[in-house]
């Protein structure tokens, strides 16, 4: 049987956070429902997955070690690539025989299976940034966030007023992004600020919703209502 070709290129891309798949170790409970959601939405889907607190212990290892920052984002993204594969073997055979470590290789599936499985790619940059050029590599138009939280003009955990964004345009989501740099060392933004810019030059429409809560995932997949918020036009 021929199945070259025979699936459309992804139209979403998934962030997968890593504090999601990743409490110490790969999630594999976890994979296996996220993979059911996907699964259940019924499209072809892409997704890339985030390193986690594993990621972040084993790149502060290497730093001390090595003195590097390369070395110590090498660590991270070994991490980014675990997770990526838990999610890769909980969607089966459809997300073809191996993770993508890149993005050409990723381009090169399209058509040959449902599932297109990433992690981390080269240092310096963050999987936010990675499903960013994903996105872009495959033409997708919408992309969705998956962490712990929607946008808020302050961060919700130290300010009970904070205010959630429903729906905010690419020059506000920078403009936030920018004030949130420059606050503290050690805070950072829900998306860094290079995934910022590359969904604002293509113009991704990018949903970030509560990755833990299904139901919210499953509507953001599918372009339905959800809780948290839509950056567009
Ligand atoms: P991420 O920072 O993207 O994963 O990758 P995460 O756990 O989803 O991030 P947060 O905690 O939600 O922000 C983990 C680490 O792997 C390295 C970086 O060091 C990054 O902090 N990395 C990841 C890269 O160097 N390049 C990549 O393409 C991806």
């Amino acid at each position: 049987m021929d199945t070259s070709n025979s699936y459309p290129a992804p139209a979403v891309v998934l962030s997968v956070g890593g504090s999601l798949l990743n409490d110490g170790k790969p999630n594999a409970e976890m994979a296996a429902k996220l993979a059911g959601v996907m699964k259940q939405a019924g499209l072809p889907l892409a997704a890339v997955c985030g390193g986690g607190k594993q990621a972040r212990k084993r790149a502060e290892s290497a730093r001390k070690k090595t003195g590097s920052e390369f070395m110590a984002d090498m660590a991270g993204i070994k991490i980014t690539h675990k997770n990526a594969e838990a999610l890769r073997s909980a969607l089966g055979p459809e997300a073809g025989a191996k993770i993508f470590k890149d993005f050409k290789p990723a381009q090169k599936a399209v058509g040959k299976q449902k599932y297109i499985v990433m992690g981390g790619t080269i240092p310096g940059i963050t999987t936010d940034a990675d499903s960013a050029l994903l996105a872009e590599a495959l033409g997708a138009k919408r992309l969705v966030n998956l962490s712990n939280t929607a946008i808020y003009d302050s961060d919700p955990r130290e300010n009970p007023n904070a205010k959630k964004f429903d729906v905010m345009s690419y020059s506000e989501l920078i403009a936030l992004a920018n004030k949130s740099d420059q606050r503290k060392a050690g805070t950072h933004f829900v998306f860094d600020m290079l995934a910022c810019s590359l969904i604002a030059r293509s113009r991704i429409e990018t949903h970030f919703v509560d990755g833990r809560d299904l139901g919210q995932v499953r509507a953001a997949i599918m372009g339905e209502k959800h809780s948290g918020t839509i950056v567009r036009e």
